[in-house]
């Protein structure tokens, strides 16, 4: 496949599961819409409201954290590529009462398309493998970030890629080549699993650590801090245990502790 045809496989995927993630108990859409919000107290926490007003949240999805931003006294714009999910995040707005701008575009096509920039570009959980040129990314971050703007991202651990699902033994490289992980899925999605889909072929792209730091820091950013968090946001694997709010999701007790989650701030030059 070329990578257009990745690309278009993916926005089918996403397109697809818009609605179907919206009805999901995964997204909690009726709690948010009660008050709820859907960011960690880690992320609230790091990212107070004081670092600036104008928030773009990247690759936002149904727009869930983008609201819960907005909730914390940012002017917030989401972008995604997939404008079913827009439609989504645009009338859960509404449902929350938060004005916020929504704007269909690709990652790479975002500075063009918003012509502005803002004081926070925030990214999360489950972005970035979607994308296949970090270096680019980072470029388009610095681009979006007014002087002395931050980037806050918040990301599933790469060093989870090289377990299994079943058992965590390891399993696959945690280097890549650069090529993607093309992958049909059986149907629906880790927060759809049992809908009845029919765009089920996914390209994602892993990025170490070191990939990503490097490709932020060669984007001209500086970076503040990187913290690793040792739960995660979904079951990623059949061992993981739920904590009592369902938020949570760590590996037992007695377990080597792993880190699942990871977090970083940079700061583009004032
Ligand atoms: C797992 S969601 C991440 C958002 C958020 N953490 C969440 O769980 O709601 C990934 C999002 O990336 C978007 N996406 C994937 N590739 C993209 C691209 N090249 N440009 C813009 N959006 C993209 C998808 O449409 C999807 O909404």
């Amino acid at each position: 496949m070329t990578r257009n045809e990745l690309i278009a496989a993916n926005l089918a995927w996403w397109d697809e599961r818009a609605a179907l993630h919206a009805g999901s108990a995964f997204y909690r859409v009726d709690e948010l819409i009660n008050g709820e919000s859907a960011l960690d107290s880690f992320e609230i926490e790091e990212l107070p409201n004081e670092v600036g007003n104008s928030l773009l949240h990247l690759q936002c999805h149904i727009g869930t954290d983008t609201i819960s931003w907005a909730r914390r006294g940012f002017q917030v714009t989401g972008v995604d590529f997939s404008a079913p999910a827009l439609a989504q995040a645009r009338r859960i707005a509404q449902a929350c009462g938060i004005t916020a701008t929504w704007s269909v575009s690709d990652v790479y096509n975002a500075p063009d398309v918003l012509g502005r920039q803002f004081d926070v570009v925030y990214t999360g959980k489950g972005a970035l493998t979607w994308l296949d040129d970090l270096r680019s990314w980072a470029q388009v971050v610095n681009q979006l970030l007014n002087p002395g703007g931050y980037l806050y991202l918040v990301e599933f651990h790469p060093i989870t890629w090289i377990l299994p699902e079943d058992n965590w033994t390891i399993a696959n490289d945690y280097f890549t080549d650069g090529q993607p992980y093309i992958e049909t899925d059986p149907g629906g999605s880790y927060a759809a699993p049992d809908e009845v889909t029919h765009s089920n072929i996914t390209a994602e792209w892993q990025h170490t650590v070191g990939e990503i730091i490097s490709c932020i820091a060669g984007a001209g950013l500086t970076i503040e801090w990187f913290h690793e968090y040792d739960y995660t946001h979904f079951a990623q694997n059949s061992l993981l245990e739920r904590s009592s709010n369902g938020r949570r999701y760590r590996l037992p007790r007695g377990m080597p502790r792993l880190p699942l989650l990871y977090s970083l701030r940079a700061r583009k030059p004032g």
